[in-house]
Formats: C-alpha cells, sequence, structure tokens
C-alpha cells in the first residue's frame, strides 16, 4: 500500500513536472511573438499645427493655384492626373506640360473644375486634369494657374512596365497636419532612399476632427503636402476620416471632400467607385480597397476584387501589394478586429493569388507581421503560410489623435515586429525576385532602418523570408 502509494505520488509528480514544463514550453514557442520594440518616443503633445504656419502659407499672386498635387491617371504610368484650387475666380483648367530639354514643344491639356459645399464651407474652385500619353522614364514639367499667375512644377514618369526594372514606394498613412506629419513628410523626403511615389494608405487631413468637419482643414492638408506630392504621385486609399459623413449637419453623402479633391483612375481598371481601384507602376501590381464601402458577397467590390486577381500577370509585374485602410492582423489595443470581416471575405484569395505585401494604416503606430494566414477550415487563429502575405500597419504619420501605445500581451505568435512610434517605410524593389523594405522612426536621423526585411517575391522566389529581418 505505502510502497504503491509513494510511486504513484512519485508518478504524480513526474507527471505534474512534465505539464508544467510543456505548458512553458508551449507560451514561449507559441504564445510569444516577435519583437516589441522599448523604444519609446519623447513624449510630446500631438497637436495640429495652427493655420498661420509656415507650411499652409498660400502661394501670393492672384489667383495662384494651391494645393498642386498628382496621382497616376491610368493603369501603367503613361499617364498622371494633376489636381489643383484657385481662390479668387475659376480661372482655366489647364495644363501646360513639356519634357525636360523641350521647352520649345509645350503641350496644353484640358481638364475640368469642380467646387462643393459641406455644410456652410464652400469650396475653392478645384481643377482636375489628365495628362496622357506620356513617355515613360521621362522627366516632364507642368504648369498651372494659366491666365494669372503661373507655377512650374515636374515629375518623373515611371519605367514601362518590366518584371525587372527597380523602383522604389514610399510608405505613408494617418498623416493629418501636426508638428509630427511635418516630420514624418520630412522624413520620407530626406531618406537617401528616395521614394519615386507614395502609397498612401488612407486617412489625409483629419478636418472632421473640427466642429462641422471645417473643411478649410482639407485646403491647408493639401497645401501642407503640396512640397511633395506636386512632384512625386501619391497613390490614394480611402480610410475612414475620408467619409465625411455627418447626417447631423445635413452632410448624407459619404466621402464627398475626398472624391471632389483626390480623384484617381479606378475606371482604368474596371471599377466602378473610386474607392477600390488597380494601378501598374514599373514592376508592381497595386490593389486599392475600401474598408468603408461594401464588401460582402456579391457587392460591386467583391466581385471586382474577384475579377482583378486572375488578371494580375507576374511575368510582366511580379509584385502584388495590396493597400486598404483597416488592418486584418493588428495587436494594438485599438480598432481590434475592425478589419476582421473584409478579413473573412478576401484571405483565401490573397493566399491562392500570392500576395506578396499588404500595407494598412488606421492603428497610429506600427506593425510587421510574419507570413501567416487563417483560411483553414476548423483550425482557429493565424498559421504561418508562405503563401500569405506579410502584413504591415503603417498608420504612424503623426495625425491629432496621438500615438496607439497600448499592445496585446502576450504579443502574438503572427506579429513579428511592432513599436509605437511616428514614421514611415520604403519598399524598394530590385528585381523580380527581391525587394527590401524598411521602416524609418521619426525620431531617428534620415538614414536610420529601425525596422527591416528582404522580401522574396511570392511568385518568383517564395523561399522563407521571414530570416531576414533586422532591427535597430
Ligand atoms: C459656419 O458655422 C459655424 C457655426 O455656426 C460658424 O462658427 C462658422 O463661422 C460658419 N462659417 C462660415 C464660413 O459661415
Ligand atoms: C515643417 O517642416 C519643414 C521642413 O523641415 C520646416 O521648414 C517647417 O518650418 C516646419 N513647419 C512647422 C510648422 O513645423
Ligand atoms: C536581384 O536583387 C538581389 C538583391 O539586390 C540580388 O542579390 C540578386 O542577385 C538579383 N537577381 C538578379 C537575377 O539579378
Ligand atoms: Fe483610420
Amino acid at each position: 500500500m505505502a510502497v504503491a502509494n509513494t510511486s504513484s505520488s512519485s508518478w504524480s509528480s513526474t507527471l505534474l513536472f512534465a505539464i508544467v514544463f510543456l505548458l512553458l514550453v508551449n507560451i514561449s514557442v507559441f504564445c510569444n511573438g516577435g519583437k516589441t520594440s522599448t523604444f519609446t518616443r519623447k513624449p510630446e503633445k500631438t497637436e495640429d499645427m495652427p493655420l498661420h504656419s509656415d507650411v499652409f502659407v498660400a502661394p501670393s499672386g492672384y489667383n495662384a493655384p494651391q494645393q498642386v498635387h498628382i496621382t497616376q491617371g491610368d493603369d501603367e504610368g503613361k499617364a498622371v492626373i494633376v489636381s489643383w484650387v484657385t481662390m479668387n475666380e475659376p480661372g482655366k483648367s489647364v495644363v501646360h506640360y513639356w519634357r525636360e530639354g523641350s521647352p520649345h514643344k509645350k503641350m496644353v491639356a484640358k481638364g475640368y473644375l469642380v467646387t462643393y459645399r459641406f455644410f456652410n464651407y464652400s469650396s475653392g474652385f478645384i481643377h482636375h486634369c489628365t495628362l496622357k500619353d506620356l513617355q515613360f522614364d521621362t522627366k516632364y514639367y507642368y504648369e498651372v494657374g494659366i491666365g494669372h499667375t503661373k507655377r512650374q512644377f515636374w515629375f518623373m514618369t515611371p519605367p514601362e512596365i518590366h518584371p525587372d526594372v527597380p523602383y522604389t514606394f514610399g510608405l505613408i498613412g494617418d498623416l493629418g497636419q501636426t508638428y509630427d506629419s511635418n516630420k514624418t513628410l520630412d522624413h520620407y523626403e530626406s531618406n537617401p532612399k528616395k521614394g519615386q511615389a507614395v502609397l498612401f494608405v488612407g486617412d489625409l487631413s483629419y478636418a472632421d476632427n473640427y466642429p462641422y468637419h471645417d473643411n478649410n482643414r482639407w485646403d491647408s492638408w493639401a497645401r501642407f503636402v503640396e512640397r511633395s506630392v506636386a512632384y512625386q504621385p501619391w497613390i490614394w486609399t480611402a480610410g475612414n476620416h475620408e467619409l465625411d459623413f455627418a447626417p447631423e449637419i445635413g452632410e448624407n453623402e459619404p466621402h464627398k471632400p475626398f472624391t471632389h479633391r483626390y480623384p484617381v483612375p479606378y475606371k482604368a481598371s474596371g471599377s466602378t467607385a473610386p474607392f477600390w481601384y488597380s494601378i501598374k507602376r514599373a514592376s508592381a501590381h497595386i490593389i486599392v480597397l475600401s474598408s468603408y464601402s461594401a464588401y460582402g458577397k456579391y457587392t460591386p467590390q467583391c466581385e471586382w476584387l474577384e475579377a482583378e486577381l486572375p488578371k494580375v500577370d507576374r511575368s510582366k509585374t511580379p509584385w502584388l501589394i495590396v493597400l486598404v485602410h483597416s488592418p486584418w492582423y493588428n495587436s494594438y489595443n485599438y480598432h481590434y478586429m475592425e478589419g476582421e470581416t473584409m478579413r473573412v471575405m478576401f484571405e483565401p484569395w490573397f493566399v491562392k493569388y500570392k500576395v506578396d505585401v499588404v500595407f494598412a494604416g488606421h492603428v497610429h503606430a506600427y506593425e510587421r507581421t510574419e507570413r501567416i494566414s487563417n483560411v483553414v477550415n476548423g483550425h482557429c487563429g493565424a498559421v504561418k503560410d508562405q503563401s500569405a502575405p506579410v502584413y504591415i500597419t503603417i498608420g504612424d504619420g503623426g495625425n491629432i489623435e496621438g500615438i496607439a501605445n497600448n499592445m496585446m500581451e502576450p504579443q502574438p505568435e503572427y506579429s513579428a515586429y511592432r513599436e509605437a512610434s511616428f514614421g514611415h517605410g520604403i519598399f524598394e524593389i530590385k528585381n523580380r525576385t527581391h525587394a527590401h523594405y524598411s521602416w524609418h522612426r521619426n525620431e531617428d536621423k534620415f538614414s536610420v532602418e529601425a525596422d527591416s526585411m528582404w522580401f522574396f517575391n511570392r511568385h518568383w522566389h517564395p523561399l522563407d523570408d521571414s530570416t531576414t529581418t533586422q532591427h535597430h
């Protein structure tokens, strides 16, 4: 009896030890994810720059064009949409443009003009003009404000679509117009990697944080970012701060300021609305989705995406990039699971078509995941999946709502790196197999890469690239 008892108790303590051991191993292997950066930014008040700040100064001269911005104007990079605002009178919606070295061969494009009202705000005269049939890889100068005060700018067209052509995209999200926003833009512009176009993941001006959504803050934002977006295209994604849905003041039409001010080439990709569309640029195929338009089964966005993905030709554009405002994987205690229903709808397609990377904003911090998916029937939770994209949340532009610094603990296994700092990203395509990605925090010197990873293309080089990351 005593003997049996002893042996059974030693057996059970061994078992207990084994269980505790397994639990500990289990926690460290399956629950703890990658790195949570201990970097803490200097505590500062996040506030909007006052309207009299240098960045908001309107150009001088009668009816001088202001808020100049460009975006891609077709599906392959041979067209550019130029937009600007005149305040005094309509003026002419005309752009003069010419190739570098051929100032005597000026061409003229004629655009159109829109205005809108929002509660008691009346917009200026908003001009949009598409320059078409441009040559690839060419510097163009352009002039707006024909008739009164002319202003001159320039842009580079992208190289012709080719699987091995290098191209460098900047990544900015949730920018707003605070002193931090200004630092983010400054760091992007001064980054020696020199982004050639910005993939903007939504939430532009945050004008809707003002009483009656004071649309003068849409104007000031556009004057603030002109120093970059007049010279290189920003590819627009609609965020929740683009909704401007305010029935309490009679504004029932969502997206009114955004659609009047920021046209996109959605028809070129067969889309029926400006909130979801695609472009090809250099060696990338970029799909823009809308978290705030219907995406359930049978909706226009869902049908468009279903038809779009099989059209992606990785032999022409190896890099398949998706932009969407609300992240699908997010381990911050902000906007938790807001992207979940869209993930459930679309994630199986992203795995099937081997999307390389998904960039999102919305959460005002930085996070990069492992290659993961959550699409297996009966399995609940994300698992490593080499056919799946990396998900990057880059809603860290520095807007007025402040930093998101409350994280879920322990860090989920899918989360490779996260940090509550403001910054921007650079996605540097080298050729069809390799792209170098880096994230740059505002607190560092311009060239510092706080987080980085070599991306191996999912179609041409689908090896495990998770071991190529570095943090500083
Ligand atoms: C719009 O209405 C608000 C609230 O009544 C007021 O403070 C503001 O000055 C008005 N703006 C214009 C342009 O009338
Ligand atoms: C914004 O940043 C630019 C570039 O660094 C600087 O010249 C300007 O003074 C800044 N403005 C404000 C209001 O911080
Ligand atoms: C693609 O770029 C990577 C990184 O720069 C380089 O190591 C590799 O040799 C390149 N591949 C080809 C075929 O040039
Ligand atoms: Fe947002």
